[in-house]
């Protein structure tokens, strides 16, 4: 099927590696067959989703979804599809309502719990407890804010799930539960292959016994593939008893080590055999069919993968191929839940991170995307990528920070920490046998800069997270292209090395190597904040503008028209949550009008549905600012407020006024906002005053007026 487009430039038909805007005159192929494959332009990888989302003149945007699961191609010029043709065509009118309307077919994403929005530290190869308690305290020491503490197959028992290494891994229990004590949280992963003719491994004995294995195409043996643990079976997690025997298997585990989270790799599903032990024989027509996609491998369908002719209790591999780590997500998702410790319940919200996707899996997992190279393509691109699974429904999306594959140097992991801090996840994680990369691995103005930036993060959660409770309440995406915010102005069509994180924080990342000054487009409709050249003064002209970017800084900007909710930041979520109060950024447009809101919990893990959240929400017009309690927990819990700034006050205010008391203002000209920054990009004169007020001991915020 051939479609001819009225549109300029389309956006979607991932997992890719490469520019987020695609012009449509000039040819290309994009070929979905989910594939362990190191990113790379051009290549199918991970995760499939034939979504597109077509902009063409004024801005007008409408978005084409072909529902199916097998391999498939799409041409750009004429996308031309072949296939089981499953359409759904969302008319928009804007390129915000298409994803919308596209987020409602797919189902609301899983609120994250506020923990996993901290700082994550992982890398494969610790090879002992020792060392990774080593690197873990090495970073709480010289106070990088810091989360969660990971966990990759190192911790295994010979590469097998749910078990641990006796003596590398001893005490790992302990380990646990003093990270837990120190209210931060630890991450381990899991892959699907179950190590096979290991009688007496739980994992293994159960799946016999309960025949959950995905089996040969002639129904007469289980199919064999091989990963970390040698040769494995996988489970079939269509079949119906596949989440209780999920469960079963990892019971005693989660007693033992209740980890918080679990991470599911090499679920595309990645094999170390071509389709099984003994190939693909017999010419089935499901493992040869008669037109191939072009994907990598000499289009050799089962490469690093399954037989596509391998049976599923719901039906072919080959139908269910891209649909592996859906399904298995889904039964993750329910062993947390239902697990046995007593930690979690079916009322708190989980965290399952995986490496493959398909659409709907936003559900169950967040996203990181997979094995790329510690290089300056691999950070430009990472954006496109986030961008991308944003429209895909699947907004919590990170890629390994300072790069996976290969040595990082030290201004590639700052830069990349700068960007990754606005990641909607952000990990920082390495492979085997590569130097360390964690940022006490680095020199001392390096850790300044990256605890800088970290801390940034931190500071901007109060946004960031109620970012995240509107993408799971309205459809919306959290990490976005500027042609979302801006889609009448065809300038930032094709811009996607600079972002919104929601609709009023513009992060510009440098990501070329050597550079200190980069290009910034300024879309001119709306007014600009520097947050770091001064204290937070009005960016003028617009435009296309260089902008200074020295290695200290990523450059950041806060959008007119904003009220931007923010913490002090703290070491951790936990203390942060308890300790600071709120902080609210008030960025008037050119009418001198600003909204937003905030999204706040209690623990920061109950389900949605339970209620026990604050949303408030902020309305400034000229010389006041008002807020409303949309929705308030069930049960007090008291909010600070400590400090309000105002950005862009022309002149000094003769008085000011909260919940009506005169109170005393600071009108500042020149000063450095949030934390002193390590070096460079010191205070410059401002044009514009703001006005700041703390410690208003505001409990419940009402309004606040200048004149
Ligand atoms: C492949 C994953 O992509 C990577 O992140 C992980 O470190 C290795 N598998 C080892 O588990």
């Amino acid at each position: 099927l051939s479609i001819g487009l009225s549109a300029q430039v389309i956006y979607g038909l991932g997992e890719h590696l490469g520019p987020f805007a695609k012009p449509l005159n000039q040819w290309k192929r994009f070929v979905l067959w989910n594939r362990d494959a190191e990113p790379n332009p051009d290549r199918n990888l991970y995760g499939s989703h034939n979504f597109l989302l077509a902009v063409g003149g004024g801005g007008r945007a409408f978005g084409i979804f072909l529902l199916n699961s097998n391999a498939q191609e799409s041409h750009r010029d004429l996308p031309n599809y072949r296939g089981i043709l499953d359409f759904f065509v969302f008319v928009g009118p804007t390129p915000k309502d298409v994803i919308q309307q596209y987020h409602e077919l797919l189902g609301p994403p899983m609120m994250p719990p506020l923990w996993s929005l901290g700082y994550h530290l992982c890398r494969f190869g610790f090879g002992t407890l020792d060392r990774l308690k080593f690197i873990y305290e090495r970073n709480v020491k010289i106070n990088i804010p810091i989360d969660v503490m990971w966990s990759d197959a190192d911790y295994m028992d010979g590469f097998k799930d749910w078990t641990v290494g006796a003596e590398k891994y001893s005490g790992f229990d302990t380990f646990i539960k003093q990270v837990y004590s120190q209210h931060r949280s630890v991450v381990v992963i899991v892959d699907p292959g179950i190590k096979n003719n290991s009688t007496g491994y739980l994992a293994y004995d159960l799946g016999l016994k309960m025949d959950i294995w995905m089996r040969t195409a002639d129904n007469k043996s289980y199919i064999v593939g091989a990963v970390w643990p040698g040769d494995v079976l996988w489970p079939d997690f269509t079949h119906p008893n596949a989440t209780l025997y999920w469960q079963r298997s990892s019971n005693e585990f989660l007693l033992k080590y209740p980890v918080d989270g679990l991470w599911i790799d090499m679920n595309e599903p990645s094999s170390f055999y071509q389709g099984s032990d003994t190939g693909c024989p017999n010419g089935n027509p499901l493992d040869f069919p008669p037109y191939v996609p072009h994907i990598i491998g000499y289009n050799i369908l089962y490469q690093g993968t399954v037989c596509p002719s391998a049976r599923q209790y719901l039906g072919s591999h080959y139908d269910l191929h891209n649909l592996y780590s859906y399904f298995e997500a889904k039964a993750t998702w329910q062993v947390l839940r239902t697990r046995p410790d007593g930690q979690k319940d079916n009322r708190q919200r989980q965290f399952v991170l995986s490496r493959s996707t398909f659409p709907g899996i936003q559900r169950f997992a967040f996203h990181w995307t997979g094995d790329n190279n510690a290089d300056w393509y691999n950070l430009r691109y990472s954006l496109s990528t986030i961008l991308s699974f944003n429209l895909y429904g699947i907004v919590n999306t990170g890629t390994d920070v300072c790069g996976f594959n290969s040595a990082t140097t030290e201004e590639l992991c700052i830069r990349w920490t700068q960007l990754g801090a606005f990641y909607p996840f952000m990990r920082n994680h390495n492979s085997l046998g590569l130097p360390d990369q964690d940022p006490a691995a680095f020199s001392p103005i390096a850790q300044q800069i990256m605890r800088y930036h970290i801390s940034l993060r931190y500071a901007f959660l109060p946004y960031m997270y109620t970012e995240f409770y509107r993408a799971t309440a309205n459809g919306s995406t959290v990490a976005r292209s500027l042609m979302e915010e801006f889609p009448n102005d065809e300038e930032t069509w094709l811009i996607d090395n600079q972002f919104m994180f929601g609709p009023a924080l513009m992060i510009c990342p440098v990501t070329v190597e050597g550079a200190v000054d980069r290009q910034v487009y300024f879309p001119p409709s709306a007014r600009w904040f520097d947050v770091h050249a001064q204290y937070f003064a009005e960016v003028t002209p617009k435009g296309l503008q260089t902008v200074p970017a020295p290695l200290e800084n990523i450059p950041l900007y806060i959008r007119g028209g904003h009220v931007i909710p923010m913490q002090d930041p703290g070491n951790d979520t936990y203390h942060q949550k308890l300790l600071q109060p709120f902080l609210l950024i008030v960025a008037p447009d050119a009418d001198g009008l600003a909204s937003g809101s905030l999204f706040w919990d209690r623990n920061g893990v109950d389900d949605l549905s339970l209620g026990n959240y604050q949303l408030m929400e902020f309305s400034a017009s000229k010389g006041s600012l008002s807020s409303r309690l949309v929705h308030q927990f069930p049960i007090g819990v008291q909010m600070q407020l400590f400090g309000l700034q105002v950005l862009g006050v022309a002149t000094k205010p003769a008085n000011v006024i909260v919940n009506e008391w005169q109170e005393e203002a600071v009108y500042v000209q020149q000063r450095l906002a949030l934390r002193q920054q390590p070096g460079g990009g010191g205070p410059q004169e401002s044009a514009k005053g703001q006005l700041e007020l703390t410690d208003i001991s505001a409990r419940v915020f009402k309004s606040a007026s200048w004149q």
